[in-house]
């Protein structure tokens, strides 16, 4: 139970001059002695990590405002800057581009300079990005424009989920994994009202970019580097500080000990030991890396952010002719990828990962099949099919192909994999979105959208097989039972046969 209430500007305050949190520490341990119910503990933990994950989740914003904001963008650029298939691709794919190369970046300095620091870097960076797209006086300093925001998503994709993760109790761990995809797609359909409210404006659209990043900024200023971080570095006396003000509660809180302890004794053998390459590639190993990359290139794959970045350009292929009515659809597309990605949350712990995931890639088969079935035979009523179509295949990947891959990549890896497996999985992340965005201009040009489409379709149902054979069910398995049944070299897919739908 609460057993004092602040208000939320109170607790910011506290968290940014650590003394005046001390007072209220103390006074709130007179009537919340430690070793109060774990229950009570978990609640009253709750708001700090939940703002430290608001902060760390507008970096997920960022992430989906800069995908989704070239949607509104394409058509008034065309016009303005008179560009053809291929650099209109090149210029689209120079975020997750710059992504990729910002996912090596931040893999390799995460040790030494640390989670706050690559956070505000990447903030400035997407500040500097921002205004630099929307003063570009032509397309490649656009182009630059956007691969130096790409390289801000790809150290931010891979720290805020990294700093949210390291900061919060174990068992709310999964729950604000998925607060974070949830803030891509808010990133992404705000990305789409700013493209409805500048309507033909571009350079007003990359501009307000701006405005999150200098909410991260300023947010992750105002906070400490991680717990574990500032342990590993051997940083401890701000380490336990840092610990003690995440779980508003004294540093000579037994639970804050016991919990800086566990902190403390994983980073001391995190040191001693270092994955490698073929660790990844061991028979131990592999099968958990193979679900991660192979779930994520199915995403991506999927033809997602085909339908993310280009969707104006699928409702004008389909007959619907006004700018405004594309870019409205377009904001419909963002409002369901909202929603589905909440239902999805609800649903994870629920239906089982597998299960979900043969229900994303049955609906998305489908849509995207009659899209292409329409599309193909010319059918009249393609605006109304690929309408409905779409709004069905972007429901169907929000509540699993979209959280899922993330979820599942932090869940499979034995501990001493986990980071350098993450950041694999992330890369082919990246990777092939680059080449799904770089490609769907030039693929519509030369097959149509009917072709196009059709490819995507085929994908899904290969993701289904890939459901059905490799994915194992980790709903309600314990992430040390998952790494014993790795040791064991039975199947992975075998694991959670028990749990599963
Ligand atoms: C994917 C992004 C995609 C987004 C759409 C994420 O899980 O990684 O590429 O744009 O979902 O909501």
């Amino acid at each position: 139970m609460r057993t004092t209430s602040s208000p939320p500007s109170a607790r910011w305050r506290a968290w940014c001059w650590p003394e005046a949190r001390t007072h209220r520490a103390s006074a709130r341990q007179e009537v919340a002695p430690p070793g109060c119910p774990a229950s009570g503990q978990a609640r009253r933990e709750a708001p700090m990590i939940y703002l430290i994950a608001a902060i760390a989740g507008l970096a997920g914003a960022l992430f989906g405002f800069d995908e989704g904001v070239i949607a509104g963008a394409l058509a008034p650029l065309r016009r303005d800057l008179g560009i053809d298939p291929v650099a209109e691709g090149m210029m689209t794919a120079a975020v997750p581009f710059g992504a990729f190369i910002g996912a090596i970046i931040g893999g390799r300095l995460a040790a030494a300079a640390g989670r706050r620091k690559l956070l505000l870097w990447s903030a400035i960076l997407f500040i500097g990005g921002a205004l630099l797209s929307a003063l570009a006086g032509g397309l490649i300093t656009l182009t630059l424009a956007r691969l130096v925001i790409g390289l801000a998503v790809g150290v931010a994709a891979m720290m805020a989920p990294l700093y949210i993760s390291e900061s919060a109790p174990a068992k709310e761990r999964g729950m604000l994994v998925s607060i974070y995809q949830l803030a891509i797609t808010l990133g992404i359909l705000g990305a789409y009202v700013v493209g409805y409210a500048f309507d033909e404006n571009w350079r007003w659209m990359f501009a307000m970019g701006a405005v999150p990043a200098v909410m991260l900024f300023g947010g992750i200023f105002a906070l400490s580097d991680t717990p574990r971080w500032l342990a590993m570095r051997g940083r401890s006396a701000e380490a336990k500080a840092a610990l003690a003000r995440m779980r508003e509660r004294p540093e000579s809180d037994p639970a804050v000990a016991a919990e800086y302890e566990e902190i403390r004794a994983a980073a001391a053998a995190d040191e001693g030991r270092k994955a490698t390459f073929a660790d990844l590639l061991s028979p131990r190993v592999r099968p958990a890396l193979i679900v991660a990359m192979g779930l994520f290139l199915l995403q991506q794959l999927s033809g997602i952010n085909a339908v993310i970045y280009y969707a104006p350009t699928v409702f004008e292929l389909s007959g619907f002719s006004s700018t405004t009515t594309q870019i409205l659809a377009t904001a419909g597309i963002g409002v369901v990828n909202v929603l589905m990605t909440v239902v999805g949350m609800m649903l994870i712990d629920r239906l089982g990962r597998r299960l979900l995931l043969l229900i994303g890639f049955t609906g998305t088969a489908v849509s995207l099949g009659a899209i292409a079935i329409a599309a193909a035979t010319g059918s009249p009523s393609l605006g109304v099919l690929a309408l409905a179509g779409l709004v069905l295949y972007i429901a169907s990947f929000a509540i699993a192909i979209g959280p899922l891959p993330w979820v599942m990549m932090s869940e499979v890896f034995p501990l001493d994999c986990r980071a350098l497996g993450m950041s694999i999985a992330s890369l082919v992340n990246w990777g092939f979105n680059f080449i799904v965005v770089f490609s769907f201009p030039v693929l519509v040009a030369e097959f149509g959208l009917a072709g196009v489409f059709g490819l995507y379709a085929v994908v899904c149902v290969a993701g289904l097989a890939f459901t059905q054979w490799l994915v194992p069910e980790t709903n309600g398995v314990s992430l040390e039972e998952i790494e014993r049944h790795l040791r064991s070299g039975r199947p992975l897919r075998e694991l959670g046969r028990l749990h599963a739908a």
